[in-house]
Formats: structure tokens, C-alpha cells, sequence
């Protein structure tokens, strides 16, 4: 009788150990409209889609909120099940975790102060490009860890060239990049689209050069070989983009 009841303790905690009831979902809450704090709570498109794929799985959401370059790595490690962080998906990334179906199409931007005459009437991607190339000792800002700073700083695994005669430099979060610009330590920042639009219309005295510097995707990244969480992630995932639950979600958070 005892040992029976020992064993049949022994099996139930091996049981919940392996089936958590728990989505972990590692994210930077310094990405509005994607995730932020607001009135002591997290919010944003990326909280929304997590809560609807926690509920399907029937699982409580867990959020561990941290600096945006732990992000990948908290769920290459096992730290956390999900990434959902407006993470952009790259070959780099991809060497240490999977990512699910894509569920956003993003591209950097760059913001300037409203009276900087220098990046003004430019019209295309290489226009921009030029105008940042020949101003000698620009200061970019840039969050650390992201495809911003890759691409300022130049990355022959994303591709890219990077600014040579630029200085970048790395913040932890778009909004400080913004103080230091307003204060002038900065000439630009460079960041993700709907962040540089929600940047710029919080920050008076800034304006966004509403040209695309790079064509990417946001998706979910999970653990390499996850594959029975991937799976459902995506069909979820799915669901949403078909039955307008995903559309709905982005509209809640973000009106041009
Ligand atoms: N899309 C960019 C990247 O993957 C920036 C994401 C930043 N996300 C955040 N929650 N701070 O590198």
C-alpha cells in the first residue's frame, strides 16, 4: 500500500513536470504596439495573440518580461516555450531556434528631429542611404540586439553593409534612443515601422522618414524541434488570420 501510493505520487509529479500548465512567453515590454507596460499591466498586439494561443492550449500565459537581445536566447535555452517579441525572422536566429508561420510584415525606419534639414524631400531607400552616408560623424540610435542595430552597424549574416563614416549607438529601448535625439546626442534612430510611428506621434518635436529600409517578418520563435508546439502554434495562428481575430488584434493597437 505505501509503496504503491509512493509510486503513484512519483508518476503525478513526473506528469506535471513534463506537461506544464504554463505558457512562458519571453518578451521586451519597450515595444509599443507590440508589447509595452501600461497602468501596471502588459498590452500590445503581441500580448493579445499570446493570450488567444495560451487559451487554445489551455494553458495560463506567462510573461517574462526582459532586455529584447535575452529574448532568443531565453527560448533557445529552455526559459521560456515562446518568443513573441516583434521578432524578426532571420537565418542567424534560426540556427538556434524555430520560428512559426509569419504573422506581420515589418521594416526599419528612420526617425529624425523635425527640424533637421538634412533628410528632407528624400523619396527612396537609396536616397536615404546616400544622405546618411555622406553626412560625416552622424550619430545613430539604434535598441540593442535588433535588426536596427545589425543594419546600422553593418552584418555580413543579415546583409548588411552597415553605415561606415556613422557612429551607432545601442539603447535598450527605442524611447531612450529618442530622449538622447531630442537631447542631441543623436542625429537619428533607426527602429522597426509601427514603433517608429508610435515613437514619433508620442515625441513632439520628431518626424519618421516614411520610407522602408528593409523588407521582414515577425514570428514566434519556440525551441529547436518543438515541433508539437510549433505546429499548433501555427495552426492557431492560422485560424486567427483567417476568421479576422489577428486584423482585429493589430486595428485594437494601432490606427494610422
Ligand atoms: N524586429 C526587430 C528584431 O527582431 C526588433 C524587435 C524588438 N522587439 C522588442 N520587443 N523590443 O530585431
Amino acid at each position: 500500500m505505501r509503496i504503491s501510493l509512493f509510486f503513484l505520487t512519483f508518476i503525478s509529479i513526473l506528469f506535471i513536470g513534463c506537461k506544464s500548465d504554463k505558457l512562458t512567453m519571453a518578451t521586451a515590454a519597450n515595444f509599443a504596439p507590440f508589447e509595452y507596460v501600461s497602468g501596471g499591466k502588459f498590452q500590445g498586439i503581441d500580448i493579445d495573440i499570446a493570450t488567444i494561443i495560451a487559451n487554445e492550449l489551455k494553458k495560463e500565459l506567462v510573461i517574462q518580461d526582459m532586455e529584447f537581445d535575452s529574448v532568443v536566447q531565453a527560448v533557445s535555452s529552455n526559459n521560456a516555450d515562446i518568443g513573441l517579441s516583434g521578432l524578426t525572422v532571420n537565418e542567424t536566429r534560426k540556427q538556434v531556434v524555430d520560428f512559426s508561420d509569419t504573422y506581420f510584415s515589418a521594416a526599419q525606419m528612420v526617425i529624425i528631429k523635425s527640424d533637421d534639414k538634412r533628410f528632407k524631400n528624400l523619396k527612396t531607400k537609396d536616397e536615404v542611404i546616400k544622405a546618411i552616408n555622406e553626412i560625416k560623424d552622424l550619430k545613430i540610435g539604434v535598441q540593442a540586439g535588433t535588426t536596427g542595430e545589425f543594419y546600422s552597424k553593418g552584418d555580413q549574416n543579415w546583409g548588411f553593409e552597415g553605415f561606415k563614416n556613422a557612429k551607432t549607438i545601442s539603447f535598450a529601448n527605442g524611447a531612450m534612443a529618442i530622449a538622447a535625439m531630442i537631447n542631441n546626442q543623436l542625429d537619428i534612430v533607426i527602429i522597426d515601422e509601427m514603433p517608429a510611428r508610435v515613437l514619433v506621434k508620442t515625441n513632439s518635436g520628431t518626424s519618421l522618414l516614411d520610407i522602408a529600409l528593409t523588407d521582414e517578418e515577425y514570428a514566434i520563435a519556440v525551441s529547436k524541434g518543438n515541433s508539437e508546439l510549433l505546429d499548433s502554434i501555427n495552426s492557431i495562428l492560422n485560424k486567427m488570420k483567417q476568421d479576422g481575430r489577428m486584423q482585429e488584434i493589430i486595428n485594437k493597437y494601432y490606427s494610422k
